[in-house]
């Protein structure tokens, strides 16, 4: 059906779309300050309205930021013979290269991007799976790693106090791992025929995204995609499957999708805050309202990423096993 021309129109190149720069840019330095409890409180409301907001003055080195983004481009320009260690269609493989999704043979559509992903935590031991080349890579995205993790973290805190939770709630086996998912997405020929990630939400607690500066990431919000015009050293921030479930759906994760253009490459970084494998995920019984009763139940972590990655992450279909219905 999707081949038929009279199905073309519903194809995303095809649609205006939309570019906002009214997303809520959050100063992350007066979160320093006696603001911080207004802070707090913007960042709340955002996540559970936008469910995406920016932050600017985040403390992460402009010069580090530059310099990381800088080696994935390089990593993506490196002839071919160099990335055959790491280009597998393996998802066991926890440092790999692929093209398109993690489902290629089983997909209708191929997506227009190369995605590069490996953990970051513990540090001192998925570093040694990480590229060697460029000879850079391993030490300036080790480095960046921290600070993204570190970022994530005083979000969370910001979350959590939003919420009325203590301080440290989203600490320890909750936002233990971290995985770096690096898109590339070349200059597509026609940008109408496909797209660069197709609809998701992040299957992680938090995701703090670096989008370089060509545009290409579109949030769908009242029941229309937005475009999320790029911000010069700002990171995007959005709230992942595992943020809506320990919050029983006060917090909603973010439904998004990325078009290609075909002027310029563009290479995104996606640094997504997760539980460890073995964490157990469920709501809150402190954010269970007293007329509510927890909306999911129970699950390990790696649980539910072995769903979501059968279901290609679709929105509407990933959280369905893990529901509880009153
Ligand atoms: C992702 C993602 C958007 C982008 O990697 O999960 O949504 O703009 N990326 O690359
Ligand atoms: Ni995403």
């Amino acid at each position: 059906m999707e081949k038929l021309v009279s199905s073309w129109f519903t194809r995303p190149g095809n649609h205006v779309i939309p570019r906002c720069n009214t997303i809520l840019v959050v100063d992350l330095s007066k979160a320093l300050a006696h603001d911080r409890i207004a802070i707090a409180q913007q960042i709340l409301k955002a996540s559970q309205e936008f469910r995406f907001f920016q932050v600017v003055n985040h403390g992460v080195p402009e010069n580090l930021v530059t310099d990381t983004m800088n080696v994935f481009k390089e990593f993506f320009e490196l002839p071919a013979e160099d990335k055959v260690s790491v280009y597998s269609n393996n998802l066991k493989r926890p440092c790999r290269l692929y093209t398109s999704s993690s489902n290629y043979d089983h997909e209708n559509v191929h997506l227009w991007r190369d995605n590069l992903r490996h953990p970051c935590h513990p540090l001192e031991d998925c570093i040694k799976i990480w590229p060697q080349k460029p000879t850079r890579y391993r030490e300036i995205v080790a480095t960046y790693s921290i600070e993204a993790k570190k970022l994530g973290l005083r979000i969370l805190e910001l979350l959590s106090e939003g919420l009325g939770l203590g301080s440290g709630f989203f600490g320890d086996k909750l936002s233990e791992s971290s995985l770096l998912s690096v898109n590339h997405y070349p200059p597509c020929p026609d940008p109408s025929l496909t797209l660069g990630v197709s609809r998701h939400c992040d299957p992680n607690l938090l995701t703090i995204l670096h989008q370089g500066d060509e545009y290409g990431l579109q949030v769908f919000k009242d029941g229309e995609w937005i475009g999320v015009e790029p911000l010069h050293n700002a990171f995007v921030v959005n709230i992942g499957h595992q943020l809506q479930i320990i919050s029983n759906n006060k917090l909603k994760s973010a439904e998004h999708r990325a078009v290609t253009n075909s002027r310029v490459a563009r290479t995104t970084a996606a640094f997504f805050i997760n539980p460890s494998d073995d964490c157990v995920i469920e709501p809150d019984k402190s954010l269970i309202d007293t007329n509510e009763s927890p909306a999911y139940r129970p699950f390990q972590f790696k649980e539910f990423l072995l769903n979501y990655s059968s279901l290609m992450g679709n929105p509407e279909k990933c959280l369905e096993p893990f529901e509880l219905h009153a």
